[in-house]
């Protein structure tokens, strides 16, 4: 079946403390929402591809990517409002999967990509990529009130996978109930839904804080 992508790209990246907004940075001659980009690209399944950009964003247009045959929207306030900005236009029927795959993270692999479509278009399942945590895991505040058991603990990354329909309907019903959702599976989850852990490689890093792009760099050259 076809899919169609979300690319939300309208954070602004106060993290990063940089004046250009971190999906803009440069990695290796050319910006992360490049790179990021060229991953779904490349992977024949992703038939359609939405970017959700700030309204008063001039940075697009300077990126090679201006030309390109992307779908252009509004971002919102938070992720979860630019995802449904997308998906709002999103035909259903033509494209029963969306993948949505945040901007910053430019390393994402295609075999991972690949793995998450597989996975869930043969189980009829929603899913997401994600990798196990290594560390002993605390909770607390000054002091330790509990460990809790890293045995079945998930960092959730992107891409996540999702019939169409049912995303929309679970991002909606979720933003009108006043949840916060940060992911797309945790609205799925809020609304019932069964979403499917698939492991992928940690280096799918976000690039979050300054150092992270040093760390990017080098995974990049890693895999060259
Ligand atoms: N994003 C978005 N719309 C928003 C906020 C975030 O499309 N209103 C996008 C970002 O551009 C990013 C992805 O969602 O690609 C993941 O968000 P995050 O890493 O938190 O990016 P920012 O919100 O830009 O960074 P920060 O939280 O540090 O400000
Ligand atoms: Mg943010």
């Amino acid at each position: 079946p076809a899919i169609a992508a979300i690319m939300p790209a309208a954070g602004i990246g106060s993290r990063m403390q940089s004046s250009v907004p971190k999906q803009y940075l440069q990695l290796h001659g050319k910006t992360i929402l490049e790179h990021s980009v060229a991953k779904l690209r490349s992977v024949p399944a992703i038939q359609q591809l939405w970017l959700a950009l700030a309204a008063d964003d001039p940075y697009f247009d300077t990126t090679a990517l201006a030309n390109d045959d992307i779908i252009r929207v509004k971002g919102g306030d938070e992720r979860m409002h630019s995802v449904l900005n997308a998906l709002c236009f999103i035909d259903e029927y033509q494209y029963p999967w969306v993948l949505v795959h945040d901007a910053a993270r430019p390393l994402v692999r295609k075999s991972d990509i690949e793995q998450l479509i597989k996975r869930c278009i043969s189980s009829g399942e929603g899913g997401i990529l994600a990798c196990r945590v290594r560390d002993t895991m605390k909770r607390g505040e000054n002091t330790v009130s509990e460990t809790v058991s890293r045995e079945h603990l998930w960092h959730a990354l992107t891409p996540q996978l999702f019939p169409t329909a049912i995303l929309k309907a679970a991002l909606n019903d979720a933003i009108l109930a006043g949840i916060n959702v940060t992911d797309e599976a945790s609205a799925m989850e809020w609304a019932g839904h069964k979403v499917l852990l698939v492991e992928g490689h940690s280096d799918n890093i976000k690039i979050t804080q300054p150092a992270d792009l040093a760390l990017a760099a080098f995974y990049l050259e890693q895999s060259i």
